[in-house]
């Protein structure tokens, strides 16, 4: 796990210099305000227990937006997925602080992190390739 945060930090480091990188231990503090919604549960673990509200969040980062099979995302969210918009750190702080901003229509996400988005988008971070 270790190895895996530093590694991904890394990865952000030399792919993202113009985002001011979060720090994923604060992230996963902040996630107790996302769990009410979204796990994150691999295919073989569940590694936070959470909600069904909304989509799994377990490799999130570097996924196309709007692509849980089986989750009826609202309109917005389903252009992204049309569009192939993938999510990095950036889009998903920037999408966490308002959604219905973010997609310019209503989102069925109805919560917004007024600050801490950076951090929870490493932490997610560390659960990606
Ligand atoms: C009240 C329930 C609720 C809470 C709390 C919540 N979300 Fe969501 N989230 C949703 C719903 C519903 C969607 C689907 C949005 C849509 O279709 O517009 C969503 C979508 C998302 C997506 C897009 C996923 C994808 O598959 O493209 C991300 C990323 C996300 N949420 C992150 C978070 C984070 C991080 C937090 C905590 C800071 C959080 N959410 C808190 C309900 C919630």
């Amino acid at each position: 796990m270790k190895t895996l945060i530093a590694a991904s930090a890394t990865l952000v480091a030399l792919s993202l210099p113009a985002f001011a990188e979060g720090d994923a231990t604060k992230g996963e503090k902040e996630f107790n305000k996302c769990k009410a919604c979204h796990m994150i549960a691999s295919d073989s673990e569940t590694i936070v227990k959470g909600g069904k509200t909304g989509p799994n969040l377990y490799g999130v980062i570097g996924r196309v937006a709007g692509s849980v099979e089986g989750f009826k995302y609202s309109d917005g969210l389903a252009a992204k997925a049309a569009e192939g918009m993938v999510w990095d750190e950036a889009e998903l702080a920037a999408f966490v602080k308002n959604p219905n901003d973010y997609l310019g229509s209503k989102s069925k996400m109805t919560f917004k992190l007024a600050k801490g988005a950076e951090d929870v988008s490493a932490y997610l971070a560390t659960f990606s390739q």
